[in-house]
């Protein structure tokens, strides 16, 4: 489909989706479908449920948040469950402001941004759908023409509970216009749209002495007054401050605590009370879901003053901490990447992972707990096994320090200096050490490190650093082997037939002789000895991976070198030293002769194909691996 049919079908989408009737038809319409008279709350918790739930090992993962944020599941669960959810059902932490609290650049905005794209789109939906009385500059609720002597009777007729006055200027108009007669007011269905400034709405403060509260509340219109006789017309206003036009939906409070104090009192009485003044009007109603947020700094300081003890108190503060999986780092930088200029630029692989683990144990603290060091809780938090540890254990790190994760690197640093490693190399590829490099530069020049700090995470990088080494050693042998998959397999399978010859006292047999033998000790040991599997263990070791490899059979599955840890790591460990001489030897030669060349460009090429190098990245790795093998 091209383009300009595309916008047609957007439009006739659209014009499908209006609807506009009295108020009457609304009510028969509220009939069938009473979540159309949801509250604002309301609405947004069904969004982010609409999207499904994951059960995860530890909790549960709303896939609303999923594709954007990453890695802050329990920090999502906790809002969904602690906020949103309670919020829905009309509970006290409706009537609180929620602030978002967290160290820079950990994805507030982020969150906060999805919300308000979320309820765009969701007000399209069936489900989603919001309607208000037509022409109100507010999007007012149509069910605020029932008077307020009659909502017991609504309520018991409809089920749905009314909260709010009619505006003023929808009771002029309702005299003037209507006549009185609520049945035919006309209703529209609306859809939010931050651009059109329909339930959504943004605030950021300027600074103290410009801050004008007609900007959330609206002003009057001088030029009409003449018209219209008197500023206290309703006529005369226009109802176009952020909170008037984020009347049913969402309105945002970027840096709310640095707001002037009689804006957090209007903000405050507008959760609390379901109302806010504006001019020279009776309160107005409004139902909007008000989210701020600001980092940890200034919550403490504005908390530490006295004069906000009241303020404090009606504010329900969700933590936001960075993430703290190095895989979901991963993930972040991507995204980052693939938003910004430089996604064209070949970025080797596990150039981000060095990265990601080097901003992961900036953020992690150290634990008291014997036989833990920050590279294990690093791999723990990541997923990892780790031997001697269990799910329990993890819990209980995470329990050690509830604050873990408010400070670090942030993953704008990172990008920013991977950018600027990108600028300073001539050739459109990085790779790891590229970007530990700029990494490390960048150091000191950021401005909020201290000296202590730079020292430890000048030590972070060394161990990042390290865990390159580990990596690119492996992955260039690998690329050696022809193919890696299938030498372990044959290895594996081959071992197994040994030790279950060994365990059974069988013999083997050769064949192609035929002859009967013992199993081959010689292999058995070579492969466990490069796991330190000793020569009193081996038995107990052997009968145990029979164990496995029966209890496999038993449910049907396939029992291959994957399924058992430590004999993965032995095979691999074992080919990689058969193989250490000749991967030495070429990768370092400064005049390989000719089957070394060929054995290069197959290298080469395998990592290319396989591995997702080009022939920079692959080039530089083999340089690379081919010096540390030399060391
Ligand atoms: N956990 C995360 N998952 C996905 N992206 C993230 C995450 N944390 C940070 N980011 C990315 O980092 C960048 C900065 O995030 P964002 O602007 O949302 O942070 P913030 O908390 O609002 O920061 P600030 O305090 O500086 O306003 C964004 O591109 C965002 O997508
Ligand atoms: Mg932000």
């Amino acid at each position: 489909m091209g383009i300009l049919d595309k916008v047609k079908n957007f439009r006739e989408e659209e014009d499908r989706l209006q609807w506009e009737g009295t108020f009457e038809e609304y009510l028969n319409l509220l009939k069938e479908r009473k979540e159309v008279a949801q509250t604002a709350h309301s609405r947004v918790y069904n969004m982010i449920k609409s999207a499904g739930v994951t059960e995860t090992d530890g909790g549960k993962s709303y896939n609303f948040f999923g594709e954007e944020i990453f890695g802050l599941e329990e920090s999502i669960q906790r809002l969904v469950e602690e906020y949103f959810h309670p919020a829905a059902k009309r509970l006290d932490v409706r009537k609180r402001i929620l602030l978002l609290m967290g160290p820079v650049s950990g994805g507030k905005s982020t969150i906060v941004t999805m919300l308000k794209r979320g309820l765009e789109q969701y007000s399209k939906t069936d489900e989603g759908a919001v309607y208000a009385i037509k022409g109100c500059p507010m999007h007012e609720d149509p069910l605020h023409l029932i008077p307020m002597h009659l909502r017991d009777d609504f309520y018991e007729e409809y089920g749905i509970r009314i909260e709010g006055n009619l505006s003023p200027l929808n009771a002029m108009r309702l005299e003037q216009e209507y006549d009185g007669q609520i049945e035919n007011v006309l209703v529209k269905r609306i859809f939010f749209a931050e651009d059109k400034r329909v339930g959504i709405g943004t605030y950021t403060p300027s600074d103290p002495k410009s801050q004008d509260i007609a900007d959330l509340t609206g002003s009057i219109d001088f030029s009409t007054i003449a018209e219209f006789g008197s500023e206290s017309d309703p006529r005369a206003y226009r109802f176009d401050g952020e909170l008037n036009k984020a009347n049913r939906g969402i309105m945002e409070f970027q840096e709310m605590l640095k707001l002037d104090e009689k804006f957090l009192w209007l903000l405050l009485s507008l959760t609390q009370e379901g109302n806010f003044k504006a001019g020279r009007f009776a309160l107005i109603s409004a139902d909007e879901l008000i989210v701020a947020h600001t980092n940890e700094t200034e919550y403490r300081s504005f908390i530490s003053n006295k004069k906000n003890e009241a303020l404090h108190s009606r504010i329900i503060v969700m933590p936001i901490p960075y993430n703290l999986k190095v895989h979901q780092e991963e993930r972040i930088y991507e995204k980052m990447i693939k938003d910004s200029e430089m996604d064209h630029i070949h970025i080797a692989p596990h150039a981000l992972r060095v990265a990601a683990i080097f901003s992961i144990l900036t953020r992690l603290k150290d634990s008291k707990k014997q036989g833990v060091d920050l590279v294990k809780k690093m791999r723990l938090y990541d997923g990892e096994n780790v031997e001697g540890f269990n799910r329990v254990n993890v819990e209980d790190l995470k329990k050690e320090f509830p604050d873990e994760g408010m400070n670090g690197i942030d993953p704008r640093y990172v990008i920013n200096r991977i950018s600027s490693a990108i600028i300073q190399k001539e050739v459109p590829a990085i790779n790891a050490l590229d970007v530990l490099r700029s990494l490390k530069d960048g150091l000191d020049q950021h401005a909020s490190i201290s000296n202590e700090d730079r020292e430890r995470y000048l030590n972070f990088i060394g161990i990042a650093r390290r865990e390159y080494d580990d990596i690119a050693k492996k992955e260039v042998q690998k690329a050696f082997v022809y193919s890696y998959e299938e030498s372990a397999k044959t290895l594996v399978d081959n071992y197994l037939d040994n030790v279950e010859a060994y365990c059974n006292k069988n013999k083997m047999r050769d064949l192609l002789t035929g002859e009967e033998m013992n199993p081959d000790e010689k292999l058995m040991r070579s492969i466990e000895e490069q796991i330190g599997v000793s020569e009193n263990a081996k038995k107990a070791f052997r009968e145990e991976i029979l164990i496995r490899i029966s209890a496999y059979a038993r449910k049907g599955t396939r029992f291959d070198y994957n399924s058992h840890a430590r004999l993965r790591e032995a095979v691999e460990k074992k080919l990689f030293s058969d193989l250490k001489d000749i991967v030495k030897i070429t990768t370092s030669s400064q005049t390989p002769d000719e089957s070394q060349l060929k054995k290069i460009n197959e290298v080469v090429a395998s990592l290319i194909n396989e591995y997702g190098y080009n022939s920079i990245s692959a080039n530089e790795l083999l340089r690379y691996v081919g010096s540390l093998l030399n060391r």
